[in-house]
């Protein structure tokens, strides 16, 4: 298990912009040059325009020069398991192998892992269109 990196996605939660839900959600991911990246979710006022924290820490890796997921961290609060929203499975996809583990978190620490392949079972991917 990545401690560091449930770490990182608990304390991005504290970042996030959610003052319509009132949800805040963090994510961290490390890439294969061994850093975190982390993100959190953005809302606006055009409610469809905001980011969740998994797309943030995406955008961060890229902008940091990296492309390949090796795990992924989300934290979030509640009795149930923040999982990746469907539209964000398939972003992880882009940057993942199906055995890359996907850590959820409270804000006490980690609740459960999965991998990809659990997730996002049967996935589209850049292969299809290689
Ligand atoms: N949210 C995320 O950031 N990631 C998820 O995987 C689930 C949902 C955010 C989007 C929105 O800002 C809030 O949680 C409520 O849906």
């Amino acid at each position: 298990m990545d401690k560091e990196l449930i770490e990182a996605a608990i304390s991005a939660m504290r970042s996030a912009y959610a003052p319509y839900s009132q949800f805040s959600v963090g994510a961290a991911v490390r890439a294969d040059n061994g850093r975190i990246y982390a993100g959190c979710n953005v809302e606006n006022a055009a409610y469809p325009l905001g980011n969740c924290a998994e797309t943030s820490a995406i955008a961060a890796m890229v902008v940091g020069g990296a492309s390949r997921i090796t795990a992924v961290a989300v934290a979030g609060d509640g009795e149930a398991l923040v999982t990746p929203c469907g539209g964000c499975r398939q972003r992880i996809r882009e940057f993942a192998a199906p055995d890359v583990p996907i850590y959820v978190a409270g804000m006490e620490g980690h609740r459960a892992t999965f991998t990809l392949q659990d997730l996002l079972p049967h996935a589209f991917g850049p292969e299809n269109l290689s």
